[in-house]
Parts: C-alpha cells; structure tokens; sequence
C-alpha cells in the first residue's frame, strides 16, 4: 500500500516535471532560432501546469498526506507549512508567466527573454518544492504513517476525484497530458520538428 501511494505521487511529480522540461525546450528552440513558437503548445502545458497541481495534485497532498502526516507526529509541522504555502506561490507564479507568455505573443520587445527568465524562476521553484516533498516529507511519513493512512492516501491519488465537480479527472489530465506530448518537438515530445 505504501509503496502503491509513492509510487503514485512521484508519478504526478514526474509528469509535471516532463511538462516543465519540455516547456524549457521549446523556449530554448524558440530563442535559438529567433522564430516565433506554436503559442498553442505553450498555452496548452500552462494550462496543465495550473489544472493539473491545483485541482488534483496539491489538494490530494494537502488533504490526506500533509493532514495525515501531521496528525501522526509534530516532526513535519514546518516543512509542511512551508509546502502549502509554496502551494499558494506556485499558482502567483503561474499568473505571472501567463502574462509574459501573452506579452510575448503580442509581439512585445523582449518577450522571449522575459518570459525565459520567468520560466526559469518558475521550474526551479516547482523542482525544489517537488524534491522536498521527494527528500523531507516522504521519508518522514514511511516512519510516521500506519498501513490505513497509506491507504487513504494511495485512495485519494488513485481516484483524483475532483472535489468540488465530484466528477473523475483522471481522464482529462491524461489526454491533455498526451496532447502536449503528440506537440511537443522532438527529441522531448512525439512531434515533429518546426520546419524553418
Ligand atoms: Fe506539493
Ligand atoms: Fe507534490
């Protein structure tokens, strides 16, 4: 049980990460080349990068995790805070990367670099605050959680249920998912390369 709910939560980590990765890519082709990108492609893993963590993955590890966790033992208390909060941070940054995202695409001075810089703050952001949870807050729950709360949570990961719509997300996060894939140039992505 235990090692089902890992496995599921760095699975989430990890598809985050790619999106993140690949979103650095095509900035990078993007500033080599001086040619505009497929903006589609980079709104739809903004998109996902905001759906994705705030209607599924940080309310699931708020939830039964982080609660759990810290009804178990004082251990976690600041490591924890320090997460939800960065939570919260993560959706500020996101908005703000929107903006450069749409200051590029009007064509603004600048806006490929702007929004490179942003990025860069944003996923070295988003990667510490995962390797934390990875590094500080799993290994203390393996020692503090019972069989049942590691049930719980690999129950909550497993049916990403949204909370509010009551309605099943797993489906749409793994199309969208597939969709940035089928778009995302090679070598990271299953597309093709943008022809010059
Ligand atoms: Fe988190
Ligand atoms: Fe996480």
């Amino acid at each position: 049980m235990r090692h089902e709910a890992i496995s599921l939560i760095k699975a989430e980590h990890r598809s985050l990460s790619a999106v993140l990765g690949a979103l650095i890519q095509v900035v990078r082709k993007a500033e080599e080349s001086g040619k505009d990108p497929e903006f589609k492609l980079l709104h739809a893993m903004l998109y996902y990068m905001r759906e994705f963590p705030e209607r599924r993955h940080h309310p699931s590890e708020d939830a039964s995790l982080f609660a759990l966790l810290m009804q178990r033992s004082n251990a976690a208390d600041e490591i924890i805070r320090e997460l939800e909060a960065e939570h919260d941070q993560g959706e500020a940054m996101l908005n703000t990367l929107t903006v450069a995202l749409s200051t590029w695409e009007a064509g603004r001075p600048q806006g490929v670099t702007g929004f490179a810089e942003t990025l860069k703050s944003f996923s070295e952001f988003y990667w510490q605050h995962m390797d934390k949870e990875e590094s500080k807050v799993l290994p203390l729950a393996e020692q503090e959680l019972t069989d049942e709360d590691w049930r719980e949570i690999r129950d909550m990961f497993a049916a990403h249920a949204d909370p509010l719509l009551g309605k099943r997300l797993g489906d749409e996060f793994d199309a969208l998912f597939s969709d940035i894939v089928r778009m995302t140039p090679a070598p990271i992505g299953l597309g093709e390369p943008k022809k010059s």
